[in-house]
């Protein structure tokens, strides 16, 4: 058997992306309602074994490389350390990386860099605290720039900022973002907003287009394209200022980059995604619990991610969002 997770257009996945949860402790208004989400209920979920097993699965038997731990909020899965811990025994050692809004983050860094975790992607769209609380609608903004100091003294490195700019919101902030990314040495990330949210609320003319994004850089800063290879990256990056510095865009509708996605997905609750917007799942979690074998499962994994669409069609008529918001699918 071939043991990469290659599509019917040649893309392979070596990028897994793990939701570990679905809840959160923040309310970004982009992402979820003020009251919350109805949450998955606990025996949907997979346990650590579970989880665990999947992912050895995918290193050993489905080539992949990087594991990305998503959430919801992925630090509120108890035993989150040791979860990682188990990761990095498995053979061959995948990469691991965490995607987190950083809130309780700064105490367990160190535990976290220990365990094995490699890297972390820091959510922050705002440094200003009312701005982050009317945001967030959390007033949670010391623990979020708490957090990314402890990432880097853990050397989880290098640390990745991820902004979302809503307009009228935080998009007048965005230079002063930029300047405090640029001060502290965290490489800041803008991400245009996509149809993701629970509340159903996106609206292309709403939305801060990647162009929107630069021209109001422009309006402090130089920016040139990066000479850097982007590969399967989803950021564009741009020097600032003559560089060495630089700052990224995520222009995930206005110039999708799906031709070069290496990405495939598993829900909470055991479901793998081939994309973002699948439209339909492969439940995992059945086969798991009824006994399968380890290549069956594989099978069935290769089998999805071998369906996989061209790309997202955010752009096309008659576009319809995935039934899953963002935080249970994994950002
Ligand atoms: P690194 O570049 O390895 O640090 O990670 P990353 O950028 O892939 O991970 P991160 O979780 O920080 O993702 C940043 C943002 O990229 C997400 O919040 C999404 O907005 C966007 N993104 C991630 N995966 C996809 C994807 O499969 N498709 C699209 N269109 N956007 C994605
Ligand atoms: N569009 C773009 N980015 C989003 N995020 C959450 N919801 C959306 C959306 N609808 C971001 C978060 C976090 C990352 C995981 O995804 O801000 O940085
Ligand atoms: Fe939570 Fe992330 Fe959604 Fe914000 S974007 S509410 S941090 S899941």
């Amino acid at each position: 058997d071939d043991p990469a997770l290659i599509d019917s257009f040649g893309r392979v996945a070596t990028d897994l992306r793990v939701s570990v949860t679905d809840r959160c402790n923040l309310r970004c208004t982009y992402c979820m309602p003020a009251e919350g989400l109805d949450w998955m209920p606990g025996e949907q979920v997979l346990g650590d074994d579970e989880l665990i097993r999947l992912i050895d699965i995918a290193v050993r038997l489905l080539g992949v490389t990087d594991v990305r731990l998503t959430g919801g909020e992925p630090l509120l899965r108890r035993g989150l350390e040791d979860l990682v811990g188990r990761m990095a025994a498995l053979r061959p050692r995948p990469r691991l990386a965490m995607t987190t809004n950083g809130v309780g983050f700064a105490k367990r860094a160190r535990a976290f860099a220990d365990a094995g975790l490699d890297r972390v992607n820091i959510s922050l769209d705002t440094v200003n605290p009312e701005t982050f609380a009317r945001l967030t609608r959390r007033d949670r903004l010391r623990h979020v720039l708490d957090a990314l100091e402890a990432a880097r003294d853990a050397g989880l490195e290098p640390v990745k900022i991820n902004a979302v700019l809503m307009r009228d919101l935080n998009d007048h902030e965005a230079t002063d973002l930029l300047r405090f990314a640029l001060d502290h040495g965290y490489h800041l990330r803008f991400i245009e907003q996509m149809p993701l949210d629970a509340q159903h609320g996106w609206n292309r003319s709403n939305m801060i287009t990647a162009d929107e994004i630069l021209d109001l850089l422009g309006t402090e800063f130089t920016l040139t394209p990066s000479p850097t290879e982007r590969g399967g990256a989803p950021a564009e990056r741009w020097l600032v200022d003559g560089g060495p510095q630089e700052v990224g865009v995520i222009p995930s509708v206005t110039r999708p980059f799906c031709a070069a996605c290496e990405r495939t997905r598993l829900t909470a609750d055991g479901a793998v995604r081939s994309c973002l917007f699948s439209t339909s799942e492969t439940d995992l979690r059945a086969l798991l619990r009824d006994g399968a074998d380890d290549e069956a499962i594989a099978n069935v994994w290769r089998d999805t991610m071998w369906g996989k669409l061209a790309g997202h069609e955010i752009n096309e008529a008659g576009f319809a969002q995935p039934i899953r918001p963002m935080s249970a699918i994994g950002g």
